[in-house]
C-alpha cells in the first residue's frame, strides 16, 4: 500500500522532526497538537530546519519549498482530511492512558486500512496495540533526536502485527529518507535497552567521583568516537525521559542490572531535565 497522506500527532521535539522528514518525503502531513501555540511555534522550527538543510547543501530550495506546502498544521483533529489520511504517527508523552485514549479519539475518525503507528521509546507496543481497533495494523516506528539528521528508524511489531504493516511502514521510512531496521517487542527495543544503561552507568560514574561530567563525556568522545558524551545526550534527550526509560527497563525486565542511578532521579526532582530545562548534567543558560 502507498501512502499519500500522514497525521503526525504531538508537535514535540519528536512529532515535529516527523513532520518535517513526512512532508519533505512529499506527504500531505497534518501535523497535530491540542495546544495551537506549540503547534505554531512546530512550523516555524520546521521551516528554519528546512531552511538550514538547504544552506547547507543537503536539500535543494524547491523540495524544502515544496515540505513547507505539505505541511498542514492543526490544533482539531476535525482539521484533517481523514479519507485520505493512510497512516497515523503518535509522538506524544510517555502515558499509557493518554495514548489509549487519543487513540480511541483517531480511530473514530481514521479509516478502517489506516496504519497506526506509534514513536514510543518505552511502552510495549503490544499493549498498546490492544488498546486500539487494530492491532494488526498497529505498529513501532521509533525515530532519533534530532529526527531531520539522524538515519535510522527502528521499526518494531507487536504480536499481532501484520507482515503487510511491516512491509508498508518500512518502505514509508525509505521514501523519508530513513534506513528501517526491525525489532522484537522487548522493554526498550533494541536502541534504549542498549543506549540508557550506557547513560545511567555514566550518571553512576559522575556520582561516585570517578571524573567529572566534561571529564567524563570527552573520554566517551575521544576514546570511543562518540558524537555526543553520553551526559551531554542525556542532557539532549532529557534527563526526565532517560529516567522514565530505565524505570520500564528495571520494571519490566525485573533484572536489577537496570536499576536507575539516584543521581537522575535527584536531577528530575530538581528540575534539572537537561538542555530543556537550562540545565542538566551541563549548564545551557544563555
Ligand atoms: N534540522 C536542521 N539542522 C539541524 C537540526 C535540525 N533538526 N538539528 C541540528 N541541526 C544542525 C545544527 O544547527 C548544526 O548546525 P551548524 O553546523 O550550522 O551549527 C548541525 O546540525 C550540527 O552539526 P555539528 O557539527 O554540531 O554536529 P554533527 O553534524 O557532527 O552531528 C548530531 C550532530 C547528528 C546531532 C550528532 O551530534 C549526533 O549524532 N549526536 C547523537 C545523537 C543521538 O544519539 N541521538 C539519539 C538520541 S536517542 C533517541 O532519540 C531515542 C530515544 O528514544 C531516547
Amino acid at each position: 500500500m502507498s501512502i499519500q497522506s500522514a497525521i503526525v500527532i504531538g508537535s514535540g521535539t519528536m512529532g515535529r522532526g516527523i513532520a518535517q522528514v513526512a512532508a519533505t518525503a512529499g506527504l500531505t502531513t497534518f501535523m497535530y497538537d491540542q495546544n495551537a501555540e506549540q503547534v505554531k511555534s512546530a512550523q516555524g522550527a520546521i521551516e528554519k530546519s528546512l531552511n538550514k538543510l538547504v544552506e547547507k547543501g543537503k536539500l535543494p530550495g524547491e523540495t524544502a519549498e515544496a515540505a513547507k506546502n505539505n505541511l498542514k498544521p492543526i490544533s482539531s483533529l476535525n482539521d484533517a482530511d481523514f479519507s485520505k489520511v493512510g497512516i497515523a504517527i503518535e509522538a506524544i508523552f510517555e502515558n499509557f492512558d493518554a495514548k489509549k485514549a487519543l487513540y480511541a479519539d483517531l480511530t473514530s475518525k481514521l479509516s478502517a486500512d489506516a496504519i497506526l503507528a506509534s514513536n514510543t521509546s518505552s511502552i510495549s507496543i503490544t499493549k498498546l496495540a490492544a488498546a486500539t481497533d487494530r492491532p494488526q495494523r498497529f505498529i513501532g516506528m521509533h525515530f532519533f533526536n534530532p529526527v531531520p539528521l539522524m538515519s535510522l528508524v527502528e521499526v518494531i511489531r507487536g504480536i499481532d502485527t501484520a507482515d503487510a504493516t511491516v512491509e508498508t511502514v518500512e518502505s514509508l521510512a525509505k521514501q523519508m529518507g530513513k534506513n528501517p531496521l526491525r525489532c522484537n517487542d522487548m522493554p526498550g527495543f533494541v536502541s534504549n535497552r542498549v543506549l540508557m544503561p550506557l547513560i545511567n552507568e555514566a550518571a553512576f560514574a559522575l556520582m561516585e567521583g570517578v571524573a567529572d561530567a566534561p571529564t567524563i563525556d570527552e573520554i566517551m568522545k575521544q576514546g570511543c568516537n562518540f558524537p555526543m558524551g553520553p551526559l551531554t545526550l542525556a542532557d539532549f534527550i532529557g534527563v526526565d525521559v532517560c529516567l522514565n526509560i530505565m524505570e520500564v527497563l528495571h520494571r519490566d525486565l525485573g533484572d536489577p542490572k537496570f536499576r536507575p542511578c539516584p543521581l537522575l532521579r535527584k536531577m528530575v526532582d530538581a528540575g534539572h531535565m537537561g538542555r530543556k530545562s537550562g540545565k542538566g548534567f551541563h549548564d545551557y543558560a544563555g
